[in-house]
């Protein structure tokens, strides 16, 4: 039932025919997951903390990221793209990860070799998420040095944790296929888990999220989008 098809900047995603729609952008799975998420949600919350420290940024930023703690939760981990580009990179630059995907509908090992993703990140990486792929959802495991995954199956609605973290990825179907992920109960339950200070990105940008974001005492901002969209929402939780 579910389809591996291609994206205009040759990468894979999947369409669900139930819910009529792709898990990612049609104009590029890659290319969005790296500008939504990695770009514009994991490197800007680092740059804000090595700007935090001393400018210049640019500098800076290199230095004191590597050695630096980061956590992020994803909503919707479907393929791990997302947590692959990210992990791919923190182990690159020397960052401390610990993720947590929040997927309600796990897809099949199977599913997610036929993703063809392992070209974008190190074949190490790679062959340990393959591997402990069915196992992450029993408790965490530190699939690199100081990278540590752990998949929670259940619905965001009834995700619990103690846990804030750093960065959230929002990334569910679009508002038109899946309303009550964008509603205001849902957001202000995932607000919960983002620290003071911490990051909100996602790839869409509606009147509702923006007011309901506002609401629950985050500064909202308009970014420029993926290719193919024109702006993305990036929210800082303030304390
Ligand atoms: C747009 S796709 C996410 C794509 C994913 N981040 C990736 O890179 O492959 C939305 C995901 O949200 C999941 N999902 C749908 N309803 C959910 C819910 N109530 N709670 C958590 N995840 C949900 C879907 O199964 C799907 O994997």
């Amino acid at each position: 039932m579910l389809e591996i098809v291609k994206t205009a900047d040759g990468s894979n995603t999947i369409f669900n025919p139930l819910v009529g729609e792709n898990y990612h952008s049609k104009h590029g799975a890659l290319q969005e997951s790296r500008h939504v998420f990695v770009n514009s949600g994991l490197r800007c919350f680092l740059d804000g903390k090595a700007r935090s420290k001393s400018p210049p940024i640019e500098e800076t930023s290199k230095e004191t990221a590597a050695g630096t703690n980061v956590s992020i939760l994803e909503v919707g981990f479907g393929t791990g793209l997302n947590f692959l580009l990210s992990a791919d990179f923190c182990v690159d630059k020397g960052i401390i990860l610990d993720y947590t995907g929040i997927e309600a509908y796990p897809l099949s090992l199977e599913m997610i070799s036929q993703t063809d993703y392992d070209q974008y990140v190190s074949s190490e990486l790679w062959q340990k998420f393959i591997a402990d792929y069915e196992r992450l959802s029993i408790s965490p495991i530190e699939l690199m040095p100081r990278c540590k995954l752990q998949i929670a199956n259940c619905k965001l609605q009834t995700f619990q944790s103690d846990q804030q973290y750093d960065i959230i990825y929002f990334d569910a179907f679009a508002v038109a296929h899946q309303p009550e992920m964008w509603n205001e109960a849902t957001i202000s339950h995932t607000i919960r888990f983002l620290k003071p200070g911490g990051v909100f990105v996602t790839y869409a940008i509606t009147g509702n999220l923006k007011r309901a974001l506002k609401a629950l005492g985050c500064k909202v901002e308009k970014a420029p989008g993926a290719p193919g969209k024109r702006e993305m929402l990036r929210a800082v939780k303030i304390v």
